[in-house]
C-alpha cells in the first residue's frame, strides 16, 4: 500500500526521501514521486512506475533542497499514472501533500470546491485535500490543515508542505498509521518505521486524530482540535541489517529461513523452565476466560489461516467454541458480539484495516480483545486489550512465510495457556503438546536441511495452469496457504479442496498430469487421504505428498513424496507449510516473477 516519507533538516531532502521510499518498496506501490522546497519554490516529481523511474529524472535534474515530502502510491482513486501520483498541489504550487488512506467524501466536497471555481487534474480523492488547505491558508499551515481535516471522513495519513511556511512540515493522522521520527537538527516522518531506520530509532506514534509539526529543531504534537499533547518516545529495538537481504535473492527465501529463530524467539520466553507458560501482555484470568462463551478468530489472508488452526487447538484443548471469520465480512456480517465473547485478531502488520476495524467494532460491543501481531506499537497492538507479539523480526516479501508460522506458535500458547488455567487439559496432554511444541524450531530447521527435492519438484509443476491443493482436517487449512502462496507469488491459477469434497464437482477439472499436491500428515485421517489421493491418480493427475517420515506405503500411491518430522497431528501445519512456502517460492523463481513484490499486491493494506 501507500508508503510516506517527509524530511527537514540539513541533509539533501531527495537523499533521505528516494531512500526511505526504497524502505518503503516492499509494501507494494505502482507510482513514486516526491516534493523539494527548492529557493522557495516547490518542485514536485512523479512518475507511473518503479522508483528507479522517479530515481533517474531526479538524478538528471539535480534537485537541491533539504525540505521535502515523498510518496509511493498503490491505486485506489484513478488508475496508476502520473498525473494520479502524489505529491499532489493547490494551483498555485504553494502547498503540496502527500496521502495514504481513502478520502471517503472526496466528491461532495469535490462538488464544493468545482462549484468555487477549483480546477482538478487527478482522478484521486486525494486532490480535495490540497484545495480544501489552499481555501483555508490565511498564513498559518498548521490551521489550514486543522480546519481541513475537520471537512474530511475516512481513513487517512497526510503529510503537508508548504512554499510560505519553508521551516515548518505538518503531519496528520485518522486511521491510517503515521509514525515521526526524532533525529538531532532534522526529523523525519514516516508511513512505517523502515524508511527512517537509518537515520534515527526513536518515533513518536500518532495516534488517530492527532498531528505534529515537524521543524529541523523541534517537534510539537497536539490533536487535530490544536490541543497540545505529550508523548512516550518509542525506541525501535530492530535495526536496518534485519530489514535487508543478507546475501539472499530475495526477502521471501530469506525470511522463511530464518523461520527456526522467529519460531524460537516467539516460543522461548514464553516458556518457563518448570514447563509452565508466561504470556507477557496477557492478562486472561480464570474467571474471564470461564466467563466465555465463545471466542472469535478475526482476520485476512495468511493470518487468518493462521487463525483456522487456532480454532483446532482452542476448541480441543480449552473446550470452547471458535468461529473463525474473515475480517471483511465479520465487520459487515451480523456475529454474536457481547461481553461473554473473546476476539483474538490476527496480524503480522497490526495495521490491516479491516482486522482493526473489526476490533474496534467488537470493543465497542463489549468483547474483550486479543491481538497476536508482529508489530509493537502498531495500531491493533495499542487498541487490543491483551497483546501477545510474534518475535518474527521484520518481514519485508509481501508473501507471509515467518508470520504465519510464528502466528500459529503463538495461538498453540494462547490455547493452551487458557486451558490450563480453566483445567479443561489433563497433565499428561499438556507436558504432550509442551514437549511437541519445544521441538518445533529444530524440525521446521530440520526441513530447511535439504531443499533439492522441493527445488527439482519446481521444475516439474512450473508451466502448469492450474494446481490443486488437497487435504482433510487441518491439512486443508494448510491446503489453503500452500495455494494462497503459489498464487500470489507464481500467478498460477490454484485452488484448495478439502478431499473429501472431490467428487462433490472438483474432480472434473482433474485430468492427466494436473498437479495435485496432497496433504497426508494427519494420522487420524490418513486412509480417507489415500482414497483421495488414489482417486485423483486414476485420473492421471501428477500427484505431490505431503507425509510424516517414515510413511513409505504413500509412495506406491503418489508421484513424489516430501516427508516433514514427525510431528502431533496439530500441531503438523507448522512443519507442513514449509515445503509448501518452498514450492511456491522456486515456481515463482523459475517462473521469473517479481517475487517480493507480486503484482498488484501490497504488504500492509490499510485500505478497505
Ligand atoms: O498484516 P496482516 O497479517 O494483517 O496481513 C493480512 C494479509 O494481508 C496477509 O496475510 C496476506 O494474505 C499475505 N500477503 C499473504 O501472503
Amino acid at each position: 500500500m501507500c508508503g510516506i516519507v517527509g524530511y527537514i533538516g540539513n541533509k539533501q531532502a531527495v537523499e533521505v526521501l528516494t531512500d526511505g521510499l526504497a524502505k518503503l518498496e516492499y509494501r507494494g506501490y505502482d507510482s513514486a514521486g516526491v516534493a523539494i522546497l527548492n529557493d522557495n519554490d516547490i518542485e514536485v516529481r512523479k512518475f507511473k512506475g518503479r522508483l528507479s523511474v522517479l530515481s533517474q529524472d531526479l538524478e538528471r535534474n539535480n534537485i537541491h533542497g533539504n525540505v521535502g515530502i515523498g510518496h509511493t502510491r498503490w491505486a485506489t482513486h484513478g488508475e496508476p499514472s502520473d498525473i494520479n501520483s502524489h505529491p499532489h498541489w493547490n494551483q498555485s504550487c504553494s502547498i503540496a501533500i502527500v496521502h495514504n488512506g481513502i478520502i471517503e467524501n472526496y466528491m461532495d466536497i469535490k462538488e464544493d470546491l468545482l462549484q468555487k471555481g477549483y480546477k482538478f487534474t487527478s482522478d484521486t480523492d486525494t486532490e480535495v485535500v490540497c484545495h480544501l488547505l489552499n481555501e483555508y491558508y490565511e498564513g498559518d499551515l498548521v490551521g489550514a490543515v486543522k480546519k481541513t481535516v475537520s471537512k474530511l471522513e475516512g481513513a487517512y495519513a497526510l503529510s503537508v508542505m508548504s512554499r510560505d511556511n519553508p521551516d515548518e512540515l505538518v503531519a496528520v493522522r485518522m486511521t491510517s498509521p503515521l509514525i515521526i521520527g526524532i533525529g538531532e537538527e532534522e526529523n523525519f516522518i514516516a508511513s512505517d518505521i523502515p524508511a527512517i531506520l537509518k537515520y534515527t530509532k526513536n518515533v513518536y506514534i500518532l495516534n488517530d486524530g492527532e498531528m505534529a509539526l515537524v521543524k529541523k529543531d523541534g517537534i510539537e504534537l497536539m490533536t487535530v482540535n490544536g490541543t497540545p499533547i505529550s508523548k512516550e518516545v518509542f525506541t525501535v529495538d530492530w535495526d536496518v541489517e534485519a530489514a535487508e537481504k543478507g546475501g539472499y535473492d530475495h526477502f521471501m527465501i530469506k525470511e522463511i529461513h530464518e523461520q527456526p529463530k522467529a519460531i524460537k524467539e516467539t516460543l522461548s520466553p514464553r516458556l518457563k523452565k518448570d514447563k509452565t507458560i508466561k504470556l507477557d501482555d496477557i492478562n486472561l484470568t480464570k474467571e474471564n476466560i470461564e466467563n466465555f462463551n465463545k471466542v472469535y478468530i478475526v482476520a485476512c489472508g495468511t493470518a487468518y489461516h493462521a487463525g483456522l488452526l487456532g480454532k483446532v487447538l482452542i476448541e480441543k484443548f480449552v473446550k470452547i467454541p471458535v468461529i473463525v471469520d474473515i475480517a471483511s465480512e465479520f465487520r459487515y456480517g451480523n456475529p454474536f458480539i457481547d461481553d461473554k465473547t473473546l476476539i483474538i485478531v490476527v496480524s503480522q502488520s497490526g495495521e490491516t484495516i479491516d482486522t482493526f476495524e473489526a476490533l474496534r467494532l467488537g470493543k465497542r460491543k463489549g468483547a474483550r480483545i486479543m491481538a497476536v501481531t508482529n508489530v509493537v506499537g502498531s495500531s491493533i497492538a495499542r487498541e487490543a486489550h491483551d497483546v501477545l507479539y510474534t518475535w518474527a523480526g521484520p518481514e519485508i516479501a509481501v508473501a507471509s512465510t515467518k508470520a504465519y508460522t510464528t502466528q500459529m506458535a503463538s495461538l498453540a500458547l494462547i490455547a493452551l495457556d487458557m486451558a490450563v488455567k480453566t483445567d479443561a487439559i489433563s497433565q499428561p496432554e499438556y507436558n504432550k503438546a509442551i514437549e511437541e511444541i519445544e521441538q518445533l524450531s529444530s524440525k521446521v530447521a530440520e526441513i530447511l536441511e535439504d531443499l533439492d527435492l522441493v527445488k527439482d519438484l519446481a521444475l516439474d509443476i512450473y508451466q502448469a495452469e492450474d494446481v490443486f491443493f488437497i487435504g482433510r482436517g487441518v491439512d486443508y487449512d494448510v491446503a489453503r496457504e500452500g495455494s494462497l502462496k503459489l498464487k500470489e507469488i507464481s500467478y498460477i491459477h490454484s485452488e484448495a479442496i478439502q478431499a473429501g469434497e472431490l467428487k462433490h464437482g472438483t474432480l472434473a477439472l482433474i485430468e492427466k498430469d494436473t498437479p495435485v499436491i496432497a496433504l497426508a500428515t494427519q494420522d487420524r485421517l490418513y486412509d480417507k487421504m489415500l482414497s483421495n489421493i488414489k482417486e485423483v491418480k486414476a485420473r492421471r493427475a501428477y500427484v505431490i505428498a505431503i507425509a510424516k517420515k517414515g510413511n513409505k506405503e504413500i509412495e506406491k500411491s503418489a508421484d513424489k513424496v516430501i516427508y516433514i518430522p514427525d510431528v502431533m497431528d496439530e500441531l503438523s501445519p507448522i512443519l507442513s507449510v514449509i515445503p509448501l512456502q518452498l514450492l511456491s517460492y522456486y515456481v515463482a523463481k523459475e517462473r521469473d516473477c517479481d517475487i517480493d513484490k507480486p503484482r498488484n499486491l501490497a504488504k500492509s493494506v490499510t485500505v478497505e
